[in-house]
C-alpha cells in the first residue's frame, strides 16, 4: 500500500473544513448525517472541530439490484432517527466516487424538507462520475485509485488507518 495522504495533512485538511462549515453556519445549529460505514472517523473528527452546535445522526445505504454499486439502485438500511424538517442539515460523506450514493441520499432528505441541506466529502473522485452530483466542501480532490483508511475500507480492514492509501 501506498501512503498518498498523511495524517497530518488529514487533520489539517478537516479542520480547514470545520472552519469553512462554521463560518457558513454562523453560530446555527446543525445536524450532521454520517453515511455509515465509512465517514465514523471523519464524522467524529469533524464534530470536534466544529464551532457551531451540532447533532449527529448516521444512515446506512446499500445497493441492490445486480448486486453491485454499479447497478445504480441504492435503498436506505438504516434511516435516520432524527427528523431533518426545518433543520440545517450537512450529509457527511468520506468519499463521493460515482456519486450515485450522495445524490440518492441528497434526493431523499431534500423531500424531508430540510431548512437547508449540504454536503461535505473529505475526499472525491470526479473522474469516477456517473451522475451528476457536486459536494459544497470537499477536502481532497484525488485519481481513480482504490483508497484505504481513515474509515475507508478493503473488505472491512483498514478502516482504522490514520492516514489515506492507495492499495496495489
Ligand atoms: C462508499 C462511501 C460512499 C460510497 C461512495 O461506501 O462510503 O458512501 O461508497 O460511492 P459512490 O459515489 O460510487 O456511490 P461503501 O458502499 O463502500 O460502504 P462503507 O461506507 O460501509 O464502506
Amino acid at each position: 500500500m501506498k501512503l498518498i495522504i498523511t495524517k497530518q495533512e488529514v487533520e489539517r485538511k478537516v479542520k480547514w473544513l470545520a472552519g469553512q462549515i462554521s463560518r457558513d453556519f454562523a453560530g446555527r445549529e446543525v445536524l450532521l448525517v454520517g453515511v455509515l460505514k465509512g465517514a465514523f472517523i471523519f464524522m467524529a473528527d469533524l464534530a470536534r472541530r466544529m464551532k457551531t452546535p451540532v447533532k449527529v445522526d448516521f444512515v446506512c445505504l446499500a445497493s441492490y439490484g445486480s448486486g453491485t454499486r454499479s447497478s445504480g439502485r441504492v435503498k436506505i438500511t438504516k434511516d435516520l432517527e432524527t427528523s431533518v424538517r426545518g433543520k440545517n442539515v450537512l450529509i457527511v460523506e468520506d468519499i463521493i466516487d460515482t456519486g450515485i450514493t450522495a445524490q440518492y441520499l441528497f434526493h431523499r432528505l431534500r423531500s424531508r424538507r430540510p431548512r437547508s441541506l449540504r454536503t461535505v466529502a473529505l475526499l472525491d473522485k470526479p473522474g469516477r462520475r456517473r451522475v451528476s452530483f457536486r459536494a459544497d466542501y470537499v477536502g481532497f480532490t484525488i485519481e481513480d485509485h482504490f483508497v484505504v483508511g481513515y474509515g475507508l475500507d478493503c473488505n472491512e480492514e483498514y478502516r482504522n488507518l490514520p492516514g489515506i492509501y492507495v492499495v496495489k
